[in-house]
């Protein structure tokens, strides 16, 4: 954290290295082109940046270049220097891609950062940043970067009273008491660290829109979105708005909300010109509809395509986007009767409807068929609409992966889920490449998720948990990136370049997310927690399961048949590579079984071990594993920021206790279930 700085610079923590001698050219920056804001935005990054890392404030200049000098150029400007193939440098950058090279200019040598428009710009200057606080080599640099996805979101699940539906780092950092915040300078900070890995858009509004939020795009707020907006602008990144499917009742004085009605849709024509009116360059529509009692176009006997389309012909005449999430499913439904499987209703709802979407509805899709639980299976939408556009959501927020309590790193989930071969077109048609719609040419594409961030001075509430926003933005931009690369470059921009805190942290992030796994729900069968708060155990307790489990655990098994043979069904809706994958319980993975699978508690998994004394050893070690987890940061007393380092440990030793209840919680719940008694002979309480 800076000096006199009431909160966390996070990775952006540019503190001066003299530990090395910096080219000459750092001491000079030189802009020819035309002074956007996102240029003026990179020129103080880069001022600021430079000189806080070597010490020396470089000149600056807008005229010759005269001394070795760092030169900001779009490709408009290619008589700067004959050295660079201007021709192929064109070739290889998209909108937003960038180059970093060395050359001379007027005989000085100097380092080019070239974008095709100023937002490439921006990113090369973030990337010349990380190479400085990374130590990297900065004499004979030659990059060209784009970015692999086109749409890089965040989703805000914020209220207008201030609260955060599943924040868990404080308060909104745009609202507060019903009206916005106006704290510009914090929000300024917030789209520096977000332009920093490559985000592009933001919907600042909980998805669940309640009365006050609808009226977001009305007169009486538009004038405050438009500021943020003009924030967000000069970092490259666009702002959305969640709406409320049924505004034109709300708002319209109208008596239908049906999509395929004149007057419902001149009112989302004329409203939307109103917000385009205040924000030239407004991204779009976030809408959940149809699902845990929000409004939506079933009511009126219409389906999602007649209620995104509605929208999406509002927006076209703006180039904006509808972004219709896919999360739609009957939260009420009884699950006595095994015909009806929550998983299967996204693909339900929406494979029968490809191709009657306009080209500028973007279904978002979560990463697995039922709700960011800490394993399951990867939606088998993806790649099953060949022409609907499609990006996947994520959840970075930490729901039901510890709340930011518990230190549950996902980069190493989310990497597995973009990697897994949906088979849609044969294989190698792995999920990143239908998201970032090279599979099929969609005409937009992207990720995006949901934010974990609050106003907290360290913005995520555990300050580990930083990572898992940096490396969502890093791995949303190239997804090939490794987790362990984007793990150390977080480490070092955070912490310093310390080989101890390097080794301790990196270790402990990597092996988080399987440590969680070990102390909660076990095999991919999920939920097993508090109703409503969704925070630690509770094996029958999910508000949901009022009228059953959703492990269907009794005294002889556990686990969801979701088979063809027997089950819901739900496996057909994987390509067959996946489907007979799954279908068997010979092929199954152990870590799916219960979802997949209902199975007896003898059942032997792959592993050799039954699937009740999988349970007590996953749940015995989880909790050594903690153990671990606090002896490993205990060795950075003294090499990490004081403050961090008793913010980290307090929220160890809090994970430390709730691992032992989820032990014993779970475990207990199943031996008396079971009756089967632990082979290791260990106390269960
Ligand atoms: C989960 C979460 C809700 C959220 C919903 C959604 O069910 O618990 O708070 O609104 O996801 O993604 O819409």
């Amino acid at each position: 954290m800076m000096e006199n700085q009431e909160y966390d610079t996070c990775w952006l923590d540019y503190k001066q290295d003299s530990s090395r001698n910096y080219p000459v050219f750092f001491s000079n920056l030189v802009i020819q082109e035309e002074e956007s804001p996102i240029i003026l935005a990179a020129k103080e990054e880069l001022v600021n940046g430079i000189t806080a890392i070597t010490g020396m404030e470089p000149r600056f200049s807008t005229v010759e270049v005269l001394e070795p000098s760092i030169i900001l150029t779009t490709l408009n400007n290619r008589g700067i220097s004959n050295e660079v193939d201007w021709d192929q440098c064109e070739g290889a950058l998209n909108d937003e891609g960038y180059a970093l090279t060395a050359a001379t200019v007027n005989n000085q040598n100097c380092l080019l950062l070239i974008g095709k428009t100023d937002k490439g710009l921006l990113y090369a200057t973030f990337h010349l940043l990380r190479l400085l606080q990374t130590k990297s080599d900065l004499e004979n640099v030659s990059i060209v970067e784009n970015p692999v996805n086109q749409l890089r979101m965040l989703n805000h699940w914020d209220n207008m009273d201030g609260s955060i539906e599943r924040g868990y780092a404080g308060n909104s950092i745009f609202y507060k008491d019903y009206q916005f915040t106006k704290n510009f300078k914090r929000i300024k900070d917030y789209a520096r660290l977000m332009a920093s890995i490559g985000i592009n858009g933001i919907a600042i509004n909980n998805v669940n829109v309640h009365e006050i939020e609808s009226k977001l795009i009305t007169s009486e707020y538009l004038p405050d979105v438009a500021e943020i907006a003009g924030i967000f602008r000069s970092y490259g990144i666009k702002t959305f708005l969640s709406i409320n499917y049924a505004s034109t009742i709300q708002l319209g004085g109208l008596d239908t909300a049906d999509p395929l009605d004149s007057r419902v849709r001149e009112w989302w024509k004329e409203k939307t010109a109103e917000v385009y009116n205040y924000i030239p360059d407004f991204g779009g529509y976030v809408v959940k509809a149809d699902s845990e009692h929000r409004p939506g176009p079933f009511t009126y006997n219409r389906n999602h395509a007649d209620g995104s389309n509605m929208l999406a012909e509002a927006l076209l005449p703006f180039n904006g986007v509808v972004i219709w999430r896919c999360f739609v499913y009957n939260c009420l439904q009884d699950w006595r009767d095994r015909e009806t499987d929550r998983a299967r209703a996204a693909y339900d709802h929406f494979k029968p409807l490809d191709g009657q979407f306009m080209d500028n509805v973007i279904l978002q899709i979560k990463n697995g068929p039922m709700d960011f639980q800490v394993r399951e299976p990867v939606s088998p939408l993806f790649g099953a609409m060949p022409t609907t556009n499609q990006i996947i959501e994520f959840q970075i927020t930490q729901e039901y992966t510890g709340q930011q309590k518990h230190l549950c790193y996902l980069i190493p989930q989310w990497k597995e889920v973009l990697d897994f071969d949906t088979y849609a077109k044969g294989e190698g048609s792995p999920v990143k490449r239908i998201v970032d719609g090279s599979l099929y040419s969609y005409k937009f594409s992207g990720v995006s998720a949901v934010i974990n961030v609050g106003d907290d001075s360290n913005w995520t509430g555990h300050t580990l948990a930083q990572a898992n926003l940096y490396g969502y933005g890093r791995l949303t931009w190239n997804p090939e990136l490794s987790a362990e690369d984007i793990t150390n470059e977080w480490i070092i921009r955070t912490f310093g370049a310390d080989e101890e805190v390097l080794e301790q942290v990196n270790r402990m992030l990597a092996d988080s997310w399987r440590i969680y796994e070990n102390y909660t729900a076990p095999l991919g069968v999920g939920w097993m927690v508090n109703p409503n708060h969704h925070y630690g155990p509770n094996v029958d307790g999910y508000e949901y399961s009022v009228w059953g489990t959703y492990h269907y655990a009794d005294f002889q098994g556990i686990g969801v048949n979701r088979t063809v043979t027997s089950g819901t069904g739900y496996t057909t809706q994987y390509f067959p590579e996946n489907t007979s994958l799954y279908e068997s319980l010979e092929t199954c993975p152990d870590n799916l079984v219960l979802f997949f699978h209902h199975v007896p508690y003898t059942h032997q998994l792959k592993s050799g071990e039954t699937v009740i004394q999988h349970i007590y050893n996953t749940h015995f070690v989880g909790v050594e594993q903690v153990t671990v987890l606090k002896e490993r940061w205990e060795k950075l007393n003294g090499r990490v920021d004081k403050q961090k380092y008793k913010e980290v440990l307090e929220r160890l030793e809090i994970q430390l206790a709730h691992s032992k209840e989820w032990r014993d919680i779970i475990n207990t719940y199943f031996y008396r279930k079971s009756g089967i008694a632990d082979e290791l002979g260990r106390k269960i309480y």
